[in-house]
């Protein structure tokens, strides 16, 4: 049976339910009062989406309103699915860090471990929403959909996008189709896989693109609109974190005409296990610098290599030599997402073969 197959099994649902390349929503109304309403779970994090204009001083405040608030403002949510949720944290996405990570990937395997869950939605900050959307991608183990959503304008402000892209969010999170495709993210009528999406606009209401693969689908008139099916892998990259409290300290340098060793120098002296480089092109670094990385890695630090550009990728070999080194390239992630794939890495190996494996894997 294919991997398909198998998750179809283990979803309950038929193949007349699951869909091909391409369709639009393939479930019939009839097909879904069978199976019940669906069950999603809402964990709110904070960001835009929960938050409001302000009178004084900066415009708005991220992270204000609750849960109940976040939920209440959208009554057509509960037409959808039956809905239940907490607070996980109330922030700004600036300032979410890996114990915030783990502590929802633990939440989000226990709820999904669960037969009554069928889906997650989880409110994000869109600053660094695309990291917690990566390090959940290769931290949860269920097939079921997990989905991450914010918003750019605050409630309360002309065209506030937090109620649709909200509603958008829990109709994916609830649609047996959206499973088996890794943990997805939706922002403004688009649906991005979690390895591929980055934040490209600070302040458009498309502020998420996914700029090497592409959105893997479209919400229009509330359902799912797929491009083509994503391909689905039976060895997928997973991480069990369920017995961390933290991760490797990684830092990012990055990459300008006339940069200096000093900030590689930092990191290594501050005793990271692991440095991305955030190069220019396709993941170059000043002389000084390349130096510096390579007396790093000659010290055990792993040393990734990946780009400041926006789309494309980081390769080995091309004008850096990695084998002499002993770098990994980064491939189509980002820095930050690099980031995420080295820390959750270096949990298990500190060997750069096996690193890149897993950055060739992902
Ligand atoms: C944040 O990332 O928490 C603030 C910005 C936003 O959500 O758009």
């Amino acid at each position: 049976m294919t991997f398909f197959g198998k998750l179809k099994k283990m979803m309950g649902f038929s193949a007349a339910q699951a869909g091909r390349a391409g369709e639009t929503d393939p479930i019939e109304p009839s097909a879904r009062l069978l199976r019940g309403r669906p069950k999603v779970y809402v964990l709110a994090t904070g960001g835009t989406i929960a938050g409001r204009l302000a009178s004084t001083g900066p415009r708005y405040r991220a992270g204000v309103l609750g849960i109940e608030a976040l939920l209440g403002a959208v009554p057509a949510l509960r037409g959808l699915a039956d809905l239940s949720g907490e607070q996980v944290e109330n922030i700004g996405s600036q300032d979410m860090d890996e114990f915030v990570w783990l502590k929802l990937a633990h939440r989000v395997n226990a709820l999904l471990a669960d037969p009554a869950t069928d889906g997650i939605v989880i409110t994000h900050g869109t600053d660094t929403l695309e990291e917690t959307a990566c390090f959940l991608d290769l931290t949860v183990r269920s097939p079921k959909p997990v989905v991450l959503v914010g918003a750019m304008r605050p409630a309360g402000s002309p065209g506030a996008d937090g109620p649709t892209n909200l509603l958008d969010a829990v109709t994916v999170a609830a649609h047996p189709s959206a499973a088996g495709r890794g943990v997805l993210v939706v922002m403004h009528g688009s649906l991005f896989e979690a390895r591929d999406v980055a934040k490209v606009s600070s302040l458009s209401l498309s502020a998420f693109a996914a700029p090497n693969a592409g959105a893997v689908g479209q919400l229009a008139d509330g359902r799912i609109h797929y491009g083509q099916r994503a391909a689905l892998s039976p060895e997928r990259l997973v991480f069990d974190v369920s017995g961390l409290d933290r991760l490797p300290a990684v830092g990012i340098v990055y990459g300008h005409a006339g940069a200096s060793a000093t900030p590689v120098k930092a990191l290594v002296d501050a005793g990271c296990r692991g440095i991305v480089s955030a190069g220019v092109g396709s993941g170059n670094v000043h002389r000084d610098v390349l130096a510096a990385l390579a007396d790093a890695s000659g010290r055990g630090v792993i040393v990734v290599r990946a780009s400041r550009v926006a789309a494309g990728l980081t390769l080995r070999n091309v004008e850096v030599d990695d084998n002499r080194f002993g770098f990994v390239a980064a491939g189509a992630l980002n820095p930050q997402k690099a980031r995420v794939l080295l820390q959750l890495a270096l949990t298990r190996t500190r060997k750069a073969e096996a690193i890149q494996k897993m950055f060739d894997e992902y």
